[in-house]
């Protein structure tokens, strides 16, 4: 069988600012994703990046007192590092910077305004820096001291200055069409209501120019011009791929499986950014998934509350696997969600520590004792070892199930049903009295629960790659670690190296 491709992208992070909580939030959905299609053998190709260019990141830079170029590269290498301690194993990062990228997005204008739907015009309207959004006139809301904003909050400012269009107008109905042809295309099912009743009301031409700043990349054949941010950020999707040129190693990859998006950027992925790639006869991504935002003890992350959270202090507080843990545990993907320390211990303390934890700890280190620290014989099973060995079967088709809808929370809670109900067996079973009285019956037991273990850890590695891998290797588990080893039976006799804990309870300040 030929392998399936999966192509799954975040978006890329603005560099005006550093990494924080909700960036790593997507880096690391993105990244159980990514790990669990390559254990299912898939052929995956992940993407992440920063986007560098826009009027925002000029400001930032100036403010830094350097050169949008300086500073770009010493931010996008923050977004690296923080990508690097979250153990995102994307397969390439991009930046809009890079020449690579100026290339595709100017190959791609030029290819819409070949096909008719570039235009030169005057834009007048509103336009948020902060969102770098164009609004109308009926979106924006009065503030309390009577400015104006977007409906994000965000101040908007008035701007005159000509512009080149792009025909979104056109494309109305097509995106209809296509949105009621592929029902999946946008997730969850709340945000495909809210794209498709902004489009049924009626789209304008997009504004996709701007001559009032410099950073951006060159309109082809009109210079004073660069590029709207969007227009040249999405375009990172495709430059990936090799766009201009389709006929390279990555051309295949193309169309992305998989857009994941936070839900504010919603309408940048499941509007303008199919229009744009209709317009240049280009095919449409499978799937824009929209995630839910987190606040940070009950409020709002914001430069004036100063209360980013950098998620680099709490992987060395509490370790990087039990915090990528608790941010795909905590929150059903797609809702909102706030994060706490007590909420974030709490997890760590009874789903960790006192759940896989404990039941690893108890199996492994009872085999070192008393079983002669190998991978016990499996003997004759009895109905509660058949039992639980055929809950653990159906395991990974459970989590395939709930993965493939992004339910990460179903997936992990799948998973537990399971390791309590390992739980319960090991405490029926005992086989601490059985050591006495009926040394292959313990055997089998311990067998059973091994094979638990393994299951747990195969699933979770998407997870929990680090920890997983060294519970895989307690358990005397070879090299290949993909699902399909769940169907080979343990390695009976093998012998395995001493077990150490793998969650440390935290101690509650
Ligand atoms: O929008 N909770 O970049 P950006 C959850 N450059 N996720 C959050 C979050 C929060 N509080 N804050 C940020 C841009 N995110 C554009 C994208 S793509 C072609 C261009 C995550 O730096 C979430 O994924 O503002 C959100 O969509 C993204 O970071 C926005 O990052
Ligand atoms: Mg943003």
């Amino acid at each position: 069988m030929p392998k399936q491709y999966f192509y799954i992208t975040t978006p890329i992070y603005y560099v005006n600012g550093a990494p924080h909580l909700g960036h790593a939030y997507t880096s690391t959905a993105a990244d159980v994703l990514a790990r669990w299609n390559r254990l299912e053998g898939h052929d995956v190709f992940f993407l992440t990046g920063t986007d560098e260019h826009g009027q925002k990141v000029e400001a930032a830079a100036r403010l830094a007192g350097v050169e949008p170029q300086v500073f770009t590269d010493r931010v996008s290498a923050d977004f690296q590092d923080m990508a690097r301690v979250m153990n995102i194993s994307n397969d390439d990062f991009i930046r809009t910077t890079e020449p690579r990228h100026k290339e595709a997005a100017q190959a791609i204008w030029l290819k819409l305004q070949e096909n008719g739907f570039i235009y030169l015009g005057k834009y007048e309207g509103w336009y948020s820096v902060r969102d770098e959004a164009f609004y109308d006139e009926d979106e924006l809301t009065i503030k309390p001291d009577g400015t104006k904003a977007a409906p994000t909050g965000a101040p908007v400012e008035w701007v005159i200055e000509p512009s080149y269009f792009f025909k979104l107008s056109a494309f109305q109905d097509r995106l209809l069409e296509f949105y009621a042809a592929n029902p999946g295309f946008i997730a969850p099912p709340s945000k495909r209501n809210e794209v498709h009743n902004f489009v049924k009301s009626g789209l304008r031409d997009l504004s996709v120019s701007r001559t009032s700043f410099s950073w951006g990349i060159p309109v082809p054949g009109d210079e004073a011009h660069v590029m709207y941010v969007w227009m040249d950020a999405l375009v990172n999707y495709l430059t990936a791929c090799g766009y201009p040129d389709m006929t390279g190693p990555r051309a295949g990859y193309w169309p992305a499986s998989l857009h994941l998006v936070g839900k504010e950027i919603i309408r940048f992925h499941a509007v303008y950014w199919p229009a744009f790639l209709m317009a240049a006869d280009l095919p449409l991504p499978e799937r824009v998934f929209s995630h839910g935002w987190w606040t940070v003890e009950g409020e709002k992350m914001s430069k004036s509350l100063g209360n980013f959270i950098d998620v680099r202090p709490l992987v060395a507080e509490f370790g990087l696997d039990p915090v990528r843990y608790f941010l795909l545990r905590e929150v059903p993907f797609g809702n909102d969600g706030d994060f706490s320390r007590k909420a974030l211990i709490g997890r760590i303390n009874s789903d960790l520590a006192n759940g896989l934890g404990n039941l690893a700890q108890r199996t492994l280190s009872f085999i070192a004792k008393n079983a002669g620290a190998v991978v016990p014989p499996k003997g004759e099973l009895c109905e509660p070892d058949c039992v639980l060995l055929a809950l653990a079967g159906e395991l990974p088709e459970k989590v395939r199930g709930a993965m493939t809808r992004l339910a990460f929370h179903e997936a992990l809670d799948e998973t537990w049903r399971l390791i309590r109900a390992a739980d319960g067996y090991i405490d029926h079973q005992a086989p601490w009295s059985l050591r006495k009285t009926d040394p292959e019956r313990m055997n089998t037991v311990l067998y059973t629960l091994c094979a638990v273990l393994r299951t747990v850890a195969v699933v979770l590695q998407a997870f929990m790659p680090e920890l997983m891998n060294r519970l895989l290797d307690y358990l005397g588990v070879g090299a290949e670690r993909g699902l399909a080893i769940l169907d080979t039976p343990l390695l009976e006799g093998m012998a395995l190296p001493a077990p150490a804990g793998l969650f440390p309870r935290i101690q509650d300040a």
